[in-house]
C-alpha cells in the first residue's frame, strides 16, 4: 500500500449544497475513463476523494486532474492487500468500483488460468474490496459496482465476461439485503469512449465507434461523464438499493 495525499478535493463553488460535500468517496479504478470521470464528478460536488489503481504515476496524474485526492496503489488481483489498505483510510461514505479490463476471448481459446483471471478480476477482486471496506463504511453509505451491456447483449467472444458481469448484477441484489442499511447498486455501461476502447479496437476504433453510434437510439456512444452522472444518482439517491442502472444509449434495445 502506498498512500499519498495531494490536498483534499477542493469543494467547487456551490458544492457545499451537494449531498456529497465533505463525504469520503473511494473510487477503485479512478485513474482512467469512467472511474476518472466519477472521481471528477464527486470531487466537483465537494467530496473528499481517494483513488485506487495499480500505478503510482497514473494515480498522481489523475489526482492532479481532479484537483487533489488521496492515492493508494492496489490491484484487484491482490485481494489480500485490501484489508490493510482500507484500515489505513479514514471512514468511508461511498465505495465505487469501476476497475477492470475487457478480456474478450472465446471459451475455446481460453485457458483455465485465463478463465480464473477474468473471474478474479470481475468477482473475487471487487468482492474482496467490498469485504475489506465494510469495517470502514458508514451505515449511511453506499457501494456502486460495475456491470456491463454484455450481461444482456451477447457477443461471440464474450461468454466469460458476460457471465462475470451478470453475476455482479445478481450480487448487488443479494448484498443490498445482506449489507443493509448500506445501499448496494451497480451501473451497467454500454459502449463508452475511454482508453479501454483504444486498446480494444486499435486503429479501427473511429470506424467501429461510428458504426456502433449509428445503430443506437441515441445516435452516439457514451461519454465517461454519462456514466459518472448515473453513478452520482446512485450515490445520492437514498431510496435506491439493489438496482442496476443501465446507461447504454438504448444498446439493450437494438
Ligand atoms: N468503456 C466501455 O465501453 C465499457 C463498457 C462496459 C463496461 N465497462 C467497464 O467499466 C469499467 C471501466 O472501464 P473504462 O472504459 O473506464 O476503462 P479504462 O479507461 O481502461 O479504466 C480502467 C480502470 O481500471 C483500473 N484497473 C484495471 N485493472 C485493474 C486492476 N487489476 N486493479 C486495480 N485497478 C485496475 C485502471 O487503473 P490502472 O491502469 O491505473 O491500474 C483504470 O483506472 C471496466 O470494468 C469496464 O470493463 C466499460
Amino acid at each position: 500500500m502506498n498512500e499519498h495525499l495531494i490536498g483534499h478535493s477542493a469543494a467547487a463553488d456551490g458544492a457545499t449544497h451537494s449531498p456529497l460535500a465533505g463525504r469520503h468517496v473511494v473510487v477503485v479504478g479512478g485513474t482512467s475513463g469512467i472511474g476518472l470521470a466519477v472521481a471528477h464528478s464527486v470531487a466537483r460536488a465537494g467530496a473528499d476523494v481517494t483513488l485506487i489503481g495499480r500505478d503510482a504515476q497514473r494515480l498522481r496524474h489523475a489526482a492532479d486532474a481532479i484537483g487533489g485526492a488521496r492515492q493508494c496503489v492496489g490491484d484487484l488481483h491482490d485481494p489480500a492487500s485490501f484489508p490493510a489498505l482500507f484500515n489505513a483510510l479514514p471512514a468511508l461514505d461511498h465505495l465505487v468500483i469501476t476497475a477492470g479490463t475487457a478480456s474478450l476471448k472465446t471459451l475455446r481459446e481460453s485457458t483455465p488460468e485465463e478463465l480464473r483471471r477474468t473471474l478474479d478480476e470481475r468477482l473475487v477482486g471487487p468482492l474482496s474490496i467490498v469485504r475489506a471496506a465494510l469495517e470502514r463504511l458508514r451505515p449511511t453509505g453506499s457501494i456502486v459496482l460495475t456491470s456491463g451491456l454484455l450481461a444482456e447483449r451477447p457477443i461471440r467472444t464474450g461468454a466469460i465476461l458476460a457471465g462475470a458481469v451478470a453475476a455482479v448484477e445478481a450480487i448487488v441484489r443479494s448484498l443490498a439485503l445482506e449489507l443493509a442499511p448500506i445501499r448496494v447498486n451497480a451501473v451497467s455501461p454500454g459502449l463508452v469512449d475511454t482508453p479501454l476502447l483504444d486498446s480494444f479496437f486499435g486503429d479501427a476504433k473511429n470506424d467501429a465507434l461510428a458504426g456502433a453510434a449509428a445503430a443506437l437510439p441515441t445516435g452516439r456512444i457514451g461519454r465517461p461523464d454519462d456514466i459518472a452522472q448515473a453513478v452520482n444518482l446512485l450515490l445520492t439517491g437514498g431510496f435506491i438499493t439493489g438496482e442496476v442502472l443501465h446507461v447504454d444509449g438504448g444498446g439493450r434495445l437494438v
